[in-house]
């Protein structure tokens, strides 16, 4: 019930001011942002190396007003890719990118965030990883897989996700799983209407198991991204029954979420990438993590009562 109500406010303005103004904000934001700076983030990227774990790294944002602020986005990214290159991970540190603060939603805006990632890409490619392309509300998503086409034409690596919820997803892994993608499903972070999505927790489950299916079964590399314990169980069946090797496809979790079951599935051998977010602009993503479990509402204003 709560959920949808948050992930409305996590599109207002005037929530936004409320929430990011609070002081009491900050010990529950950083269960989930890495830090605000690039140099916040290198130790954070460092330590989960250490433990045998992957990054896809986010510099937070999104929704972004003026095209100005859509390069200064591409700079933040190619800064931080040059803080990649002395750590020497290569693919281990791949980039994640929200093409909306790329620019995507202003006007002409498929062509100007096609214009900031790809030098994102390029410089990427020249340390040996990759960028992929989150999936945002449904209206943004042709756009992003024309983007995440075009750019695998040189960068055959970038990937992209894809979210169970909605019912065009079927259709989009079975294509990009017959082209060889790298892909990523989740189950969908937005407020979706009926009309595009499912909004009931066991159907859009059901439709997970159905396009993983679609990907363990394909030519691409599979990316997991959930905390789920019946979800990953299914995959490594999954994996089993097709044939797939630990190093043919991956599990994806959160910064901040499950970490002890990050470490055990890595110990197994997996590979398991954390999503790391860090950046100043972290109203819209840690709106997200909140919608998705009401206990960390409960945390978050309990922080508020008690301060
Ligand atoms: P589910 O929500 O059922 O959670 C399973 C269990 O995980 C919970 O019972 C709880 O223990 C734990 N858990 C999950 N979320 C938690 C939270 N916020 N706080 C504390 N515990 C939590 N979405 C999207 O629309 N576009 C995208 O590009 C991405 N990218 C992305 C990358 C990666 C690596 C991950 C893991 C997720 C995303 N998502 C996303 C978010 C995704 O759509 C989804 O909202 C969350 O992963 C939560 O769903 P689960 O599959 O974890 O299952």
């Amino acid at each position: 019930m709560l959920g949808p109500v948050i992930l409305a406010a996590s599109r207002s303005d005037r929530m936004r001011r409320l929430v990011s103004a609070a002081p009491v904000t900050k010990p529950v934001v950083e269960r989930f942002i890495a830090g605000e700076t690039v140099d916040d983030v290198v130790p954070v990227v460092k330590h989960l190396a250490d433990r045998g774990l992957e990054v896809s790294l986010d510099v937070v944002g999104e929704d972004i007003t003026t095209p100005e602020q859509s390069t200064a986005a591409r700079d933040a990214y190619l800064r931080l890719i040059d803080h990649l290159e002395g750590l020497g991970l290569g693919e281990r540190a791949e980039m994640s990118v929200k093409l909306t603060l790329f620019g995507q939603a202003l006007p002409g805006g498929h062509e100007l965030a096609l214009a900031n990632v790809r030098p994102v890409v390029e410089a990427a490619a020249r340390i040996g990883t990759t960028v992929t392309l989150d999936a945002e509300d449904h209206t943004t998503l042709d756009s992003m897989f024309a983007i995440h086409e075009e750019l695998r034409k040189d960068f055959p690596q970038t990937g992209c996700v894809i979210q169970a919820y909605l019912f065009r997803t079927e259709a989009d892994a079975r294509r990009l799983a017959a082209n060889g993608s790298r892909v990523r499903i989740v189950k969908g972070a937005y407020k979706e209407t009926a009309s595009v999505a499912y909004q009931d927790k066991a159907e859009i489950d059901k439709a997970y198991v159905r396009i993983l299916k679609i990907l363990m079964e394909g030519e691409g590399y599979p990316m997991i991204g959930s905390h789920d314990p019946r979800l990953i169980a299914i995959t490594q069946e999954l994996a089993r029954r097709v044939g797939r090797k630990l190093d043919d496809y991956e599990f994806q979790m959160l910064y901040g979420i499950r970490g002890e079951e990050q470490t055990r599935l890595a110990a197994e051998g997996h590979r398991v990438r954390v999503y790391t977010a860090y950046g100043t602009d972290w109203y819209g993503y840690f709106m997200r993590r909140l919608a998705e479990k009401p206990a960390n509402l409960r945390f978050f204003a309990r922080s508020m009562i008690t301060k």
